[in-house]
Order: C-alpha cells, then structure tokens, then sequence
C-alpha cells in the first residue's frame, strides 16, 4: 500500500469514528429509515433449525468467586486453558449475562438485555463453536435469546482446525471449551440510525464481551476478545451472507488455573525483548 492510500486510509477510519458529521453532515433534510416509518426488522434472528435446547436457568449453584469489585480486579485476558469441559449451566450464564433478553419493549419495539445497546437496537446474534460443554455434542450453536435456548446447527470433522483459521491462526484457541463468535445483523442498527449507525455497533459489542469476561471470570472460567477474526470463514460455517450479517468479533473461553500465570506472560515476553 503507497503512503497516500495509507493516509487515506487513515483518514477513513477515523472519520468512521467520528461517524463523517463533520466532513459530510448529514442535514436536516435526512431520514432513517425508522423516521420514514419503514416496517422495523425482526428484532433476533428466527431460529434457522428445528434443533433448540433449552437452557438451564438456575445460576445459584455457580458459587461466584467473590464480590464485584474482586471480580473487576481479577478480569484479564486468558489465552492458555487446561481443556476441560465446563456445565451446560456455566455455559447458559455466560449466554444470559452477555445477550440474554430481560423483557420486551413495547409491543414488539425493543428487547431489553443484560447489556446496554444504542437504541436498544441489539444489532448482534451468538454463534458458538462448542468443544467442551457438558450435554451438547461438539460443533456449531446458535443463541436464540427470546427464549433462552441453543440451536446445533452442525458438526465440524476439524473443530480445533475451524477455530484458529477463524481467528486468523491463533491456534491457542483450540483448548477454548467454547468460542463465541459475534455477528451484526447490520440492518437493526441501520433502521434507526441509518448512515451513521456503525461506530455505535462497535461500541455496543464492547459492552457484550466486557460482560462475557467479567460472568467468565465470577466463575473461575476465563477468555479473550478476539478482533482478529477472519469473516469470511465463519461466515461460511454458520451460513451468513457476509452481506447483510457478518461475524466480525470473537471470545474463546475455557477452564484456567493458576499455575498457568507463567505460560500466560509468555503473550507478552516480546515486550521484554523489545525493550518496550
Ligand atoms: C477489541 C479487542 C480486540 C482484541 N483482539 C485480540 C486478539 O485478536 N488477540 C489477542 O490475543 N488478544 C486480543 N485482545 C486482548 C487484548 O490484547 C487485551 O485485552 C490487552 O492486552 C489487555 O490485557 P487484559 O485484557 O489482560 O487486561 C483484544 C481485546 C479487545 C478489547
């Protein structure tokens, strides 16, 4: 890439986050689609089998490991997990914690979650790659939130092969007992927000993975937000378009202890070696 187009470039993705309001306003004269009384989209996406599992709702038996403030305290990002299995209720209170619908706005207006959302838009859907879940066969999920359950979509031959070329080679994943995968479905957010819903997106999914670490780590599970994803390849698996609906952020989470503190640091010892 020449110096120019890296400008540009540059330049783009920040006016991204600056949603272009100061070099392209958008006027007065500009509508969403929601102000021009267009039919609002389906608020989750309808269940694409007929494979649901209902999931367990009883979280008291998941002995928290201490109070809030210890929890915000220990969050970290894990990357080395010691590949054991965890309980489908462990893997329903990460679900719930992290996009799970408290109640209905309105008729059908808005869901409202354990998360905060622009507009209660909640433009993403939960796809899972399950390796280590206690009573799921291992392969793909998908979270359908309205009535707290999961769907198999399909088996994987090369489960542990999908996840790191998913997350552009960072095999550590593959001991992950689950890895969630995020998509937008970019039209909820569009429909209210329209030319400038897309920085919003961004910000809503921080709010989903910072409760995914923050629900991993109250049980003693432990995970990592993963940008680094390759869309086109899970698309492909969970059957998206790429178009209208794209995977573009993703959380591995597994079973951790202690002694591994050491191996953890290894993630950064070219900080060391680079004299940073
Ligand atoms: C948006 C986002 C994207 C990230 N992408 C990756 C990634 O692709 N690979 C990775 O190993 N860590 C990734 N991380 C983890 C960060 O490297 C990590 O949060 C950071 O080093 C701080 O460490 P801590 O989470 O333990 O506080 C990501 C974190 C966030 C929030």
């Amino acid at each position: 890439m020449d110096k120019e187009r890296i400008e540009e470039r540059i330049r783009l993705g920040r006016s991204f986050i600056t949603k272009l309001v100061k070099e392209e306003p958008v006027g007065d004269d500009y509508k969403s689609d929601q102000e021009l009384k267009k039919p609002q989209p389906p608020l989750t996406k309808a269940a694409m089998t007929e494979h649901a599992t209902a999931l367990p709702f009883d979280f008291f038996g998941l002995a928290p490991i201490g109070d809030f403030l210890t929890i915000v305290n220990e969050r970290k990002s894990h990357r080395v997990y010691t590949d054991e299995s965890i309980s489908l209720t462990q893997l329903s209170y990460l679900l719930w914690c992290t996009q799970g619908v408290k109640s209905v706005r309105g008729k059908a207006y808005a869901t409202i979650r354990t998360v905060p959302s622009g507009g209660a838009r909640h433009p993403f859907e939960c796809y899972m790659a399950v390796r280590k879940v206690e009573g799921l066969k291992p392969g793909l999920y998908h979270y359908l939130p309205m009535s707290h359950e999961i769907e198999f979509l399909s088996g994987m031959e090369d489960l542990k092969s999908f996840i790191t070329e998913s997350l552009c080679g960072q095999s550590w994943a593959e001991k992950a007992s689950v890895v969630f995968y995020y998509s937008c479905v970019f039209y909820r957010a569009e429909w209210r927000y329209g030319v400038v819903a897309h920085a919003p997106v961004l910000m809503d999914s921080g709010h989903v993975t910072q409760n995914l670490y923050l629900a991993a780590t109250s049980i003693g599970l432990g995970g990592c937000a993963i940008a680094a994803v390759e869309p086109e390849i899970a698309d492909r698996a969970f059957t998206l378009d790429g178009v209208e609906e794209t995977v573009f952020y993703a959380m591995p989470v597994g079973t951790v202890r202690p002694s591994d503190r050491e191996a953890e640091n290894e993630f950064y010892a070219f900080v060391k070696k680079e004299g940073l």
